[in-house]
């Protein structure tokens, strides 16, 4: 069963005190989904959306996966109050080595908002849903980003570190190992522990 939230609604300037006005746009709707309740036609149109909101990278990928990399247990749909699909990610639950301790994550992957979407807050909401979701099941939100899209998850709650992480290469099958921006994201309090990551799979 999907869980659904709306999130608030954004602020509109007062017209009698001469602030700027802007339309209040309608609400977005988000639904955390697990893996098993998407159907084959939910698939095919979250792989329409990803070639569309990452065009025009990755068009290839998307066009034959609607995820990349390690499984995903679930997704986090946003969607407008007609039902276009305004943003998405996906998500999935794994215990992690970061220098001597295990660290229970869930790594997410495949972030986008439509692009005629964005800056409304769609990207902070599937987050914060998110969270909300998996207290309780993992201590963090896990991923890894380049550099122009660092600020983006920082405003939604991620801190950001340059670590060393190691991950199962998917041509290879051969663990490989690099420096990235690694965004953390507590659902516990803790603080993100220093040390290098051992991912012991495929990134998201
Ligand atoms: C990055 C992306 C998901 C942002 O989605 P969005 O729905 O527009 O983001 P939001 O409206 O929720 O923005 C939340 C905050 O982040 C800020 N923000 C958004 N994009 C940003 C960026 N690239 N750099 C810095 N800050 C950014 C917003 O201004 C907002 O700030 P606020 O705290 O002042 O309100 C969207 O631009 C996108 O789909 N990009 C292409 C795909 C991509 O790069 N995905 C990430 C792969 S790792």
């Amino acid at each position: 069963m999907a869980e659904e939230r709306t999130p608030a609604a954004a602020a509109v300037g007062d017209p009698t005190r001469g602030d700027p006005v802007r339309r209040d746009p309608a609400p977005l709707v988000v639904a955390v989904v697990p893996e098993a309740a998407l159907s084959p036609a939910d698939r095919a149109e979250i792989r329409a959306f990803l070639v569309a909101a990452y065009a025009p990278r990755f068009a290839d990928v998307f066009s034959a996966h609607d995820f990349w990399g390690g499984p995903a247990e679930g997704r986090v749909l946003v969607r407008t109050a007609g039902g276009r699909l305004a943003a998405h990610c996906g998500y999935g639950l794994r215990t992690v080595a970061v220098g001597e301790r295990e660290v229970r994550i869930a790594g997410v992957g495949a972030v986008a908002t439509d692009p005629g979407l964005r800056g409304r807050g769609a990207g902070r909401a599937m987050f914060d849903a998110l969270a909300g979701h998996l207290a309780g099941d993992a201590a963090f939100l896990f991923l890894e980003c380049a550099d122009p899209v660092v600020g983006f998850y920082t405003r939604c709650g991620f801190v950001h570190a340059r670590a060393t992480v190691t991950a199962i290469e998917p041509a290879t099958g051969a663990p490989d190992t690099s420096v990235s921006n690694v965004l953390t994201r507590p659902l516990a309090g803790a603080a993100w522990p220093a040390g290098d990551i051992d991912l012991r799979g495929l990134r998201w």
